[in-house]
């Protein structure tokens, strides 16, 4: 659900924001860099024994249901203050949408009833808001567009759009489809990263990118500063796809904090599931437990009482039966041939642990949004400093998307 009644971030109050968010994540980083998945016994439990009994003492589908919103869960101190403060730090208002023209309706074929709406959403928030009038013949430039089903809904029937794309299959599908639509259309095979990129910029009136992952925002929101673009607005995604080791942060109030973000912890704000189908629920499910009852069954094979990470499999390996799979993950990482088990009471141990796996994970989950937040406030700050009126709030429901935040920016 949006919340109606809280207010874009803008102005001061980026900055202030930022401020709050990263005094709580410096403070509790202990608390949500621990990895249940991987560590048998977390840190806060010593100092937290009744919280981590409570946890530990739930069931699969008692995590499940409080997956996606952990905040309310009555569980013992200090949860439910962690859940205060971050719930009340990730309070985010949601943007104003006009009401735009139907779209002709071939226009959505291919598309996703969910991605249309997310896409007719942004739209929404683009041609709303009367501090940045939009000329009507503005010229678009979709970054890391796809097949440009954004720039399309956005630039029809008659503006200019570009489309920037490094995937030649979509480069060549997004132009035919254009080419039915509009009347100025471009789609460019691009690698964003590159200089290529930067004359693109300057011949936009407006660049818009929806679910550019890492980097690709990151370098983005660089390029519309030393580009001179005039209008951004982008809903970034994928915060650890990135070559950097430790996220370097844009703004002068992000350097000058003391969080050191990995990939791993990039990933957190990721790890919500609430788009995810009942199918793919279940295979992660047997895929994260089967690997918990093999994380028990190497750590006694070799002697070492550490986690092996395992590569990704593909799903015809989860189609053998538990034991062949053990066995075959073991010659995989070139472990001492698997000694006969008692594979049903390891298979359930692999589930025991998940429940407890995911349980425990509540507690990092309350500080996914906070952390998500503090990353999109860095580059809403830097575009702020390079002289930018920017907004950052929601442009639809998390159920449409958990990627939904969206910032907005252009020249004062
Ligand atoms: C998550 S998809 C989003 C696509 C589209 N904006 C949408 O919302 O449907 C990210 C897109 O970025 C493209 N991409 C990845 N790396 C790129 C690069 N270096 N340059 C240009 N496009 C890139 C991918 O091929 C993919 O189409």
């Amino acid at each position: 659900m949006l919340n109606p009644h809280a207010l874009l971030l803008s102005g001061d109050a980026l900055r202030e924001r930022f401020i709050a968010l990263d005094a709580f994540l410096c403070a509790q980083q202990n608390v949500w860099r621990e990895k249940p998945f991987i560590q048998q016994q977390l840190n806060w439990e010593t100092d937290h024994p009744e919280l981590a009994a409570w946890l530990r003492g739930r069931s699969l589908a008692d995590a499940q249901d409080s997956h996606a919103n952990p905040y309310h869960l009555a569980a013992p101190q200090p949860f439910a203050d962690w859940a205060q403060q971050a719930q009340q730090l990730s309070t985010i208002g949601s943007f104003a949408q006009a009401a735009l023209v139907d779209r002709p309706l071939r226009m959505q074929n291919g598309i996703g009833g969910r991605k249309w709406q997310q896409i007719a959403a942004f739209a929404g928030v683009l041609h709303s808001g009367a501090q940045q009038p939009l000329a009507a013949n503005a010229a678009w430039l979709d970054w890391c567009a796809g097949k440009g089903h954004l720039g399309r809904y956005l630039a029809w029937p008659n503006a200019p759009l570009e489309c920037l794309e490094f995937n030649p299959a979509l480069v060549k599908s997004g132009q035919a489809i254009s080419q039915k639509h509009l009347a100025h259309a471009q789609h460019t095979l691009c690698d964003v990263m590159s200089t290529a990129s930067a004359e693109a910029l300057r011949r936009s009136d407006v660049v818009v990118a929806l679910h550019a992952c890492g980097d690709l925002h990151t370098h983005l929101v660089r390029q519309v500063s030393v580009q001179q673009s005039t209008a951004l607005a982008l809903a970034p995604c994928c915060y650890n796809r990135t070559h950097a080791e430790v996220y370097r942060p844009l703004s002068t109030l992000g350097q000058s904090s003391v969080l050191q973000l990995d990939k791993d912890d990039l990933s957190l704000p990721l790890l919500a599931t609430v788009t995810a189908s009942a199918r793919e629920c279940r295979l992660r499910d047997q895929s994260m437990a089967w690997r918990l009852a093999f994380d028990s069954l190497q750590r006694k094979l070799r002697a070492v009482d550490e986690y092996l990470p395992t590569p990704s499999l593909s799903a015809a390996w989860f189609n053998k039966p538990f034991a062949q799979w053990c066995a075959d993950l073991a010659k995989l990482k070139g472990l001492p041939r698997v000694p006969v088990q008692n594979w049903t009471a390891l298979e359930a141990q692999g589930w025991q642990r998940l429940a407890q796996v995911r349980n425990l994970e509540l507690v990092a989950g309350l500080f996914r949004r906070p952390l998500e937040l503090w990353l999109v406030l860095d580059q809403a700050l830097f575009l702020s400093e390079q002289g930018f009126v920017v907004q950052l709030g929601e442009f639809c429901a998390v159920e449409l998307t958990p990627r939904n935040l969206l910032l907005r920016a252009w020249r004062a």
